[in-house]
C-alpha cells in the first residue's frame, strides 16, 4: 500500500478537532500517540460482543475471550520475533515490566555489590526500580554517560563491564529526549561476553523501528502499547523463555497458580505464572489491531516518514536565534523526537502559549531527570512526531514558536 498520509490522518477521529479556530497539531506522540479508528472498533467490539473472563469459564463467551486474547499474545510475539508467545507477559505498560525484571529476575539473582549498568539518558522507569533494589538488597549502580552529541559512551561502557560482578545492563533503545539510539547489537554481544544479561527499554524504539528479539539476542525486552497507537494499560515485557521459567511470580492471585493449599502454592506455565488477576483483554486485543494496523503500513515507511519530519524539524529550529538543540547536531542521527531549550524563554510558557493554539508539545524533564541534570538545564520542550504528523504541522509549529519567543522576550 503506497505511503497516504491523508488517508492515515482520516483514521484518526481526534485529528479532527478543533481549538476555537485552531486545528490541533498534536506532537506529544514519545508521551503517548492518538488511535486509529481500527484499535477504538476493536474495544469496542470486544466489549459489545465477547466480554468475558479468559481461561475460567467453558461457555461460548470465556472461550472466544481466551482464543482473542491468546490470539493477541500471538501476534505481538510475531511483532518482536520471539521464539514462542509465551515469552510474551502481558503487564499494564513498558513501567510495570522493567519493574517485574527488578523485582522477580533482580531480587534473585542479584546480591550485595552486583552490579547494574545504566545510562544517563534512561527514563525514570528504568532508573528507579533500579534504586529501589540498591535501597533493598545494596546492588551497585555504573552509570554510563554521553558525549556532546548524546551517543552513549562505549568506552565507559567497556569499562565498566570489566567489572567483576556485572549481571545486568539496563538501557533504553532510544532516548525518549535526544532521539538518539544506542549502538543495541554491539552492546548486547558485549554484555553477554561479560556474562550479563540485558534489558532494553523499548517504549521509544517500538515506535519507530523494527525489533528482532531472536536477531538481536535481547534477553529482556520492555514497551507500552499506548505509545504505538494502542489504548493505554496495556504493556509488554518479553523475555528468554529460560529466564522467565526460572523467575518467581511478580504478584499473586488467580490465574497464576497451578495449585493452592493452606500452606503453599506453585505457580502456572508461562506467561501465566506472571499475569495475576483478571487481564486488560481489550486493551490486549487493541494493541493486536494497532500492531497489525502498523504492519499494513509497513514500520519502513513509518520511519521514513518520520525521518523526513524529524529532519525538516531540525532544519526550521535550528535557525531561531539563541535556541539549543539536544543531543545530535545532525538529524540523521536522531529518531522520533527533538528537544530543545530557547534563551529566556521557559518550556512551560512556550507550551502554554501553543497549547491555545492546538499545538500540543511536551515542557518539562520528561522523566529523564539525570539527563536534564547532565545538561545543566531543569526542564526542555520536546517536539516528537508519529506517522499522522506533516510537514505543514511543523511548520506552523515553528512559526508560532518564532513568535511565541519575540512575545516573551519582548
Ligand atoms: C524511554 C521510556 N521508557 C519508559 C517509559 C515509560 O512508559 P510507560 O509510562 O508507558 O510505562 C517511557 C515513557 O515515556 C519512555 O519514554
Amino acid at each position: 500500500m503506497p505511503f497516504d498520509i491523508s488517508a492515515i490522518r482520516k483514521q484518526f477521529p481526534i485529528l479532527t478537532r478543533k481549538f476555537g479556530k485552531h486545528a490541533l497539531a498534536y506532537l506529544d506522540n514519545a508521551a503517548t500517540t492518538q488511535k486509529p479508528e481500527c484499535v477504538i472498533d476493536a474495544i469496542e467490539n470486544f466489549y459489545r460482543s465477547s466480554n468475558a473472563n479468559v481461561n475460567r469459564g467453558v461457555h461460548p463467551l470465556a472461550e472466544e475471550t481466551t482464543v482473542a486474547y491468546d490470539d493477541a499474545r500471538r501476534s505481538v510475539g510475531a511483532f518482536i520475533g520471539a521464539k514462542s508467545p509465551h515469552e510474551i507477559i502481558f503487564t499494564r505498560n513498558a513501567s510495570e515490566a522493567i519493574n517485574l525484571v527488578a523485582r522477580s529476575w533482580g531480587e534473585v539473582n542479584l546480591k550485595r555489590n552486583d552490579v547494574v549498568i545504566l545510562s544517563v539518558m534512561e527514563h525514570h522507569s528504568n532508573i528507579v526500580p533500579w534504586l529501589q533494589l540498591k535501597e533493598k538488597i545494596g546492588i551497585h549502580i555504573e552509570w554510563i554517560g554521553i558525549d556532546a552529541e548524546g551517543n552513549l559512551s562505549m568506552l565507559e561502557l567497556k569499562k565498566a563491564l570489566k567489572r567483576t560482578s556485572v549481571k545486568l545492563v539496563s538501557l533504553t533503545g532510544l532516548s525518549n529526549v535526544l532521539g538518539t539510539r544506542p549502538p543495541l547489537e554491539e552492546i548486547i554481544k558485549l554484555t553477554h561476553a561479560a556474562g550479563a544479561k540485558i534489558l532494553i527499554d523499548a517504549a521509544q524504539l517500538i515506535a519507530h523501528a523494527l525489533v528482532n528479539v531472536q536477531s538481536m539476542d535481547i534477553d529482556f525486552l520492555a514497551f507500552s502499547g499506548h505509545k504505538i497507537y494502542a489504548p493505554m494499560g496495556i504493556g509488554v515485557l518479553y523475555g528468554k523463555s529460560e529466564l522467565l521459567r526460572s523467575m518467581p511470580p511478580f504478584l499473586g492471585g488467580g490465574d497464576m497458580i497451578q495449585n493452592v493449599t493452606q500452606e503453599e502454592f506453585t505457580s502456572a506455565e508461562l506467561p501465566r505464572k506472571f499475569e495475576a488477576g483478571t487481564p486488560s483483554v481489550a486493551d490486549a486485543i487493541g494493541l493486536q489491531t494497532a500492531i497489525e494496523w502498523m504492519n499494513a503500513i509497513g514500520m519502513k515507511e513509518i520511519a521514513h516518514h518520520e525521518e523526513t519530519l524529524i529532519k525538516h524539524t531540525s532544519q526550521l529550529l535550528s535557525r531561531i536565534k539563541g535556541i539549543r538543540i539536544l543531543g545530535p547536531s545532525d538529524p540523521k542521527n536522531r529518531l522520533g523526537c527533538l528537544s530543545f531549550v530557547i534563551d529566556g524563554v521557559h518550556p512551560h510558557d512556550l507550551t502554554d502559549i501553543l497549547g491555545k493554539q492546538g499545538i500540543c508539545l511536551r515542557a518539562g524533564h520528561h522523566c529523564t531527570q539525570p539527563l536534564h541534570r547532565h545538561f545543566q538545564i531543569p526542564a526542555s520542550t520536546r517536539l516528537s512526531v508519529a506517522v499522522y504528523n506533516t510537514k505543514e504541522e511543523i511548520e506552523m509549529c515553528v512559526a508560532s514558536i518564532e513568535k511565541a519567543q519575540k512575545l516573551l522576550n519582548g
